[in-house]
C-alpha cells in the first residue's frame, strides 16, 4: 500500500512540474503568436494584395493586347480593302492580266491568315461584289483563292433578306467549319475545297458544284436543293437534318456517304423512288452499301466524264 502510494505521489509530483512547464511554454508561444500577429497578418495581406495586384495586372495585360490585336487586324482589314480599292479603280488595272490578279491574290491570301472571320467574310463579299470570285465572268478575269484559309467563314442571312451569293466562286479553298444559313448558292462553285463541319442550312443551291469537295461532318439542312454536282465528294458522316428535298437530279457519282446520318444520328436510307433523277454510279450510302456499280469507273478518277454523258442521258428523255 505505502509502496503504491508512495509511487502515486512520487508520480503525481513527476507530473506536476512538467505540466507548470507546459503553462509556461503556452504562455510564452501566445505571446510570440501575439506579438508576431500583426506582422503575420501584414505579411498574409501584403500577399493577397500582391496575388489580386498581379491579376489585375495581367487582366489589364490581356486587355491591351486583346485592343491591340483588334487594332492590328483592323488596320491590316482596312489598308488591304484600300489597297485594293484603289487597284481596282486604276484605268490601267486590267482583270484578265494575270500578274494584276496575282498581286490581288498574294495580297489576299496574306491578309486572310491574319483576320478574324468577320473579316473574312467582308473580305470575300468585296471581292464577289467586285466580280472578281464569280462563276460567271470570264475564266481568266477570275480571281483563284486556291489553298485561303477561309475556316470559319459565316454567311447568315434571315428568313427575310437571304444573303444573295449566286455564282459564289470559291474552289479548291480551306472552308472548315463555316456557315451558309439563308443564303441564295445558285450556280456557286466549290471544287475541291476542304470543307469539314461546314453547315448548308435554309438556302437555295441550285445548280451548284461541290465536285471533289472533302466535307466530313457536314451538315445539310432545309435546302432547295437541285440540279447540284459532287462527283468524287467525300461526305462521310453528314448529319442530314430538317427537311432536306435532296438528291433531285443530284450527281452523287463516287461519292462516300458512308455513315451519313439524321438529326437524330439514325443512319440514312436513301428514297430512290424518283431513281432516274438521282446519278449514283459507284456512290457508297449511308450503311457502306454501293449501288449501280460500274466496274469500269472504279477508280476513284472524279469520273466526269460519267457526269456529262448522264446530264445528256437525262437532256435526252425529258
Ligand atoms: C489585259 O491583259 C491581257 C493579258 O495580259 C491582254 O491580252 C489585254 O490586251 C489587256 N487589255 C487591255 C485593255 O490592256
Ligand atoms: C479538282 O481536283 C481534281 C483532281 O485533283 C482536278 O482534276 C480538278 O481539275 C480540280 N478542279 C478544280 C476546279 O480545281
Ligand atoms: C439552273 O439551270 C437551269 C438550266 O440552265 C435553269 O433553267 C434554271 O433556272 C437554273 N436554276 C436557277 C435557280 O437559276
Ligand atoms: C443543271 O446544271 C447544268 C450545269 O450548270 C446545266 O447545264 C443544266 O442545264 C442544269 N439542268 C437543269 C435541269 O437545271
Ligand atoms: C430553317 O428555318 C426555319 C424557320 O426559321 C427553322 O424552323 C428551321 O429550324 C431552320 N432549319 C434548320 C436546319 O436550321
Ligand atoms: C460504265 O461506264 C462506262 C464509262 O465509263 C460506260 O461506257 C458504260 O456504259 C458503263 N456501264 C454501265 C453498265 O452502265
Amino acid at each position: 500500500m505505502k509502496l503504491s502510494l508512495k509511487s502515486r505521489q512520487t508520480s503525481s509530483n513527476d507530473f506536476n512540474f512538467p505540466s507548470e512547464k507546459i503553462g509556461g511554454h503556452c504562455l510564452k508561444i501566445s505571446k510570440l503568436i501575439l506579438a508576431a500577429l500583426p506582422s503575420v497578418v501584414f505579411g498574409v495581406f501584403t500577399i493577397i494584395f500582391t496575388i489580386q495586384q498581379n491579376s489585375t495586372a495581367n487582366k489589364n495585360r490581356q486587355q491591351d493586347q486583346r485592343q491591340s490585336d483588334e487594332l492590328s487586324i483592323r488596320s491590316t482589314f482596312e489598308n488591304y480593302i484600300n489597297d485594293i480599292s484603289k487597284l481596282l479603280l486604276d484605268t490601267k488595272f486590267n482583270r484578265s492580266n494575270p500578274e494584276h490578279l496575282l498581286h490581288i491574290r498574294v495580297k489576299t491570301l496574306t491578309v486572310l491568315r491574319n483576320v478574324d472571320a468577320h473579316r473574312k467574310r467582308d473580305i470575300v463579299l468585296f471581292l464577289y461584289e467586285s466580280r472578281l470570285l464569280r462563276s460567271d465572268v470570264m475564266p481568266n478575269e477570275r480571281l483563284s483563292l486556291k489553298d485561303a484559309d477561309l475556316n470559319g467563314l459565316e454567311f447568315i442571312g434571315s428568313s427575310t433578306v437571304s444573303i444573295q451569293l449566286d455564282y459564289l466562286y470559291l474552289p479548291d479553298v480551306y472552308l472548315s467549319n463555316g456557315i451558309f444559313e439563308w443564303c441564295t448558292l445558285d450556280y456557286a462553285v466549290f471544287d475541291n475545297a476542304s470543307m469539314s463541319n461546314t453547315k448548308l442550312i435554309n438556302s437555295s443551291i441550285w445548280n451548284t458544284s461541290f465536285r471533289g469537295i472533302h466535307a466530313p461532318d457536314a451538315t445539310m439542312g432545309d435546302l432547295i436543293f437541285y440540279n447540284n454536282s459532287f462527283i468524287g465528294a467525300t461526305l462521310v458522316r453528314t448529319s442530314f437534318i430538317g427537311g432536306i428535298v435532296w438528291l433531285e437530279k443530284v450527281d452523287l457519282t463516287n461519292v462516300d456517304l458512308l455513315g451519313s446520318h439524321d438529326s437524330e444520328g439514325k443512319l440514312i436510307h436513301y428514297d430512290f423512288t424518283s431513281q432516274d433523277q438521282i446519278i449514283r454510279f459507284n456512290t457508297r450510302f449511308a450503311d457502306g452499301s454501293f449501288d449501280g456499280i460500274n466496274s469500269s469507273e472504279l477508280i476513284f478518277d472524279g469520273g466526269a466524264e460519267l457526269g456529262v454523258s448522264f446530264i445528256s442521258v437525262y437532256r435526252e428523255m425529258f
